[in-house]
């Protein structure tokens, strides 16, 4: 019997062995009642652990295709199925007509193609609001599963409680009353991120034909969920303080919304933080005209400099804020854990639909998030990739400085990932965009991130994948890019250089 392996595959040794001997017995070369080696003879024969050949018999018994015999040793017993389906070049099927089967899209696909492209190894990743994953510890993390796994893994890797796993709950509940926020386990839901909860909330709070409030612009998965199919929305400005608080009053008095969604802190695309002044009057206006509104703090733990400020949440006296949050920013998006602060009877209705949804978050993870916070090392962490972000925050200010001062402005965050940049307003980011890649670096233009009258010549910058010295680099590729496109714009006479350069300002 002859019989290879490749340790190159991805295909386990004991399944490969299993099916060689299928395809032979299959095939006729190996008959019912042939011998085949002892599994201590095949292991050595091919040069592998004789569990796997163990495994990979004990495969075939299942299956009915040999037989062992104490003793006697081990026998062909049966032949596989015949596989009686037509191959797929015998059959005529017509192909399927997925556009008639699928609800027709609208915003619903925003989100998934903004991870259509890709940063290659080599491309300056200036795109995505993500933590970098080499500053990940993970012999650290991996220990915090160890000992979970050690000290409570039965249950772990059971079906757990939907709300979440109870001493992350308690945790969570006291960091929130560091942050001014007195709330009750309760009153807490973990979910699988702040995208899950925001989906939750909405399907519990925003019934047909009820209107949304959403800043323009702001973080394209909220776009997709509030302004997609079917959805009504009402787009409010920001301004230098984040949401424009007079024009939302008005909103809030003559259309009276059904939601309104903010990321008051670090937020997204434009890096602004709302005031403390302006905290509260949100908090009040939320209260007095009862409307309410998802406070997304996702940035919130990411200050790198400048008087940290409460959520809004702990200004919050009615209960109308509903507060989320994720460990995405802070740890590790991978994880997918995040949870909902709200009054106890809404946390009830957002755990009835998560069950319907997926049951619940992942207990291991949990788990091992919370023993990772217990043992101080998510704080350290925390520490660690602030100080790291902060510097390469500055060197992207600083390459913006040096390299677009005179034609482009943009925000200077004390925190988050992420910095806006108005170009001048003959340069479409989005078209900017394939020879930014061609020329190894990445943006995201800032056109996805509107809900209504999107602005071409925006753009968002971040800057905590890429170390110093590569933003640096990128700000510079960027910057001729952009010049050239500027030039281009004027030797066709659109316009004089010297009132186009008043202009571009
Ligand atoms: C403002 C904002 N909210 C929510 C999310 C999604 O977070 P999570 O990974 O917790 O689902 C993001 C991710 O970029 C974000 O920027």
């Amino acid at each position: 019997m002859i019989l290879e392996l490749n340790r190159e595959s991805l295909v386990p040794l004991y399944a490969q062995i299993v099916l060689k001997i299928r395809e032979m017995i299959t095939s006729g070369s190996l008959k019912i009642g042939d011998r085949l080696p002892a599994n201590r003879d095949l292991a050595r024969r091919l040069g592998v652990n004789r569990t796997t050949v163990t495994t990979a018999y004990a495969d075939l018994v299942a299956d009915g295709l040999i037989t062992s015999h104490v003793g006697r040793g081990t026998f062909v017993s049966g032949v596989p199925p015949r596989d009686r389906t037509p191959r797929p070049e015998q059959r005529h099927v017509p192909a399927v007509q997925w556009d008639t089967l699928l609800v027709p899209e609208t915003r619903d696909r925003w989100l998934g193609s903004m991870w259509r492209f890709q940063p290659n190894k080599e491309s300056i990743s200036l795109g995505h609001a993500l933590p970098q994953a080499e500053l990940f510890p993970l012999d650290e993390f991996r220990r915090s599963i160890d000992r979970v796994l050690r000290r409570e893994g039965r249950s772990l890797l059971q079906l757990g409680a939907s709300n979440g796993y109870e001493p992350l709950l308690d945790y969570i509940a006291s960091q929130m009353s560091l942050v001014g926020v007195q709330v009750k386990p309760g009153e807490i839901l973990i979910t699988n991120g702040c995208q899950q909860s925001l989906d939750l909330i909405r399907r519990v709070l925003v019934g047909p034909g009820e209107e949304v409030v959403v800043e323009n612009p702001t973080y394209p998965g909220a776009l997709s969920l509030f302004c997609g199919r079917d959805a009504k929305y009402i787009s409010v400005p920001i301004d230098a303080q984040g949401l424009d608080l007079d024009a939302l009053e008005d909103i809030m008095v003559q259309r009276r919304p059904k939601l309104i969604y903010t990321v008051p802190s670090f937020h997204n695309p434009t890096g602004l933080t709302m005031n403390l002044a302006s905290r509260r009057r949100l908090a009040e206006m939320v209260a007095r005209l009862r409307v309410p509104m998802i406070e997304d703090d996702i940035y919130g733990e990411l200050r790198f400099e400048g008087a940290s400020l409460p959520p809004i949440k702990a200004m919050d006296s009615s209960g109308l804020v509903l507060y989320i949050n994720s460990f995405s920013k802070m740890g590790f998006p991978g994880l997918r854990l995040g949870w909902i602060v709200a009054p106890g009877v809404v946390i009830e209705r957002l755990n009835d639909a998560k069950v319907r949804c997926d049951l619940h978050t992942s207990t291991l993870a949990q788990a091992a998030v919370y023993e990772f916070s217990r043992q101080g090392l998510f704080a350290r962490h925390l520490r660690r990739v602030r100080k790291a972000y902060a510097a390469r925050r500055d060197a992207m200010l600083q390459a913006l400085d040096e390299h677009l001062s005179d034609i482009a402005t943009w925000t200077r965050p004390e925190g988050g990932m992420s910095i806006w940049v108005r170009l001048p307003e003959q340069v479409n980011a989005a078209e900017l965009l394939p020879q930014a890649a061609e020329a190894g670096v990445l943006f995201t233009p800032g056109d996805r991130f509107y809900s209504s009258l999107p602005k071409q010549n925006m753009m968002r910058l971040c800057f905590t994948m890429a170390a110093p010295d590569r933003i640096g680099e990128g700000i510079k590729r960027l910057a001729e890019l952009i010049r050239q496109r500027v030039e281009a714009a004027f030797s066709r006479g659109a316009a004089s250089r010297a009132e186009a350069g008043r202009a571009l300002v």
